[in-house]
């Protein structure tokens, strides 16, 4: 049977890749412990020798034309290479390797359920994608296979957090059920606080960051409570991409053990965080 071996939420700014590209030399007390989670988190995930990792994410417009995104896409391709953000596709990089029975897996399992997602057999993944698998994986990301669920957080209406944790917890009811012997990591990303536009732009709420990374392992159900405008107000219009971590949570156990969690502000104008979990 499938096992469930990690659940992580952990931004995914651009500029996290080079802030820790810069802060590896520093040792550990010199880059501090808000830093020191971010490496602790790649260490870990590697421990955690998964097979595949259900990423969910957010195109940023690069991949799905923003006069169309859907609510909800799963991946079912057998790879997913890099998006265009805009300086064309940098052709060193590889397709990430999918796992499309898995997908499929998740696909027949939740549609039934009234979860009617979009099915994408061909995606090319952004920033949101790439940057958590860099972060994590390090060297090894090409070589784990993946699932990616994209969610719209971009163009209003966006899904509620109650309806993305419950997707959530329709999706950890698929992945529980699967046969196949598979170590599956479970990550959601975006966040945390940050507007990158408009009046409020550079908007950061580091107190609700940080209480968002506690509540997330210990009282997600206040967290999937919150409106989408709660979100907005509270973590900037960005910073609403949290609701994806949400996904992640539901996947998880309604009880979890917390393996670490760590906070820096900023990198580029964003609340950079990170939180790992196991299923109790
Ligand atoms: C930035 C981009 C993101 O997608 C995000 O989630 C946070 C910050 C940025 O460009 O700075
Ligand atoms: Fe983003």
């Amino acid at each position: 049977m499938a096992d469930i071996v990690a659940g992580i939420g952990i931004s995914h700014v651009p500029a996290l890749a080079p802030f820790l590209a810069a802060q590896k030399p520093r040792t550990p007390a010199e880059r501090g412990p808000g830093v020191q989670a971010f490496f602790d988190a790649g260490d870990w995930m590697r421990e955690q020798q998964a097979d595949v990792a259900v990423l969910i994410y957010n195109d940023h417009g690069a991949e799905m034309s923003l006069g169309l995104v859907p609510a909800f896409v799963v991946g079912a391709a057998e790879e997913y290479p890099p998006a265009d953000e805009g300086n064309g596709v940098d052709a060193s990089l590889p397709p990430f390797p999918g796992d499309a029975d898995l997908s499929w897996h998740i696909i027949d399992s939740v549609v039934p359920e009234g979860f009617d997602l979009a099915v994408a057999q061909q995606m090319a993944v952004d920033h949101g994608f790439r940057i958590p698998m860099g972060v994590l994986f390090g060297a090894e990301a090409s070589a784990v296979k993946v699932v990616p669920i994209a969610v719209n957080v971009v163009q209003q209406p966006t899904p509620s957090a109650r309806r993305c944790f419950q997707l959530g917890q329709a999706i950890g009811r698929a992945l529980r059920s699967y046969p196949e012997d598979v170590r599956i990591a479970v990550i959601g990303t975006g966040g945390m606080s940050h507007q990158l536009q408009g009046a409020r732009a550079g908007h950061i709420n580091e107190e609700f960051d940080r209480s968002f990374l506690d509540r997330i392992v210990t009282a997600p159900e206040e967290l999937a409570d919150l409106s989408n405008a709660d979100y907005i107000s509270l973590a900037g219009s960005e910073g609403a991409e949290l609701v994806m971590w949400l996904v992640m949570r539901g996947i998880m156990n309604t009880d979890v053990d917390a393996v670490l969690s760590g906070y820096h502000v900023p990198v580029s104008s964003t609340g950079a965080g990170v939180v790992a979990m196991t299923n109790r």
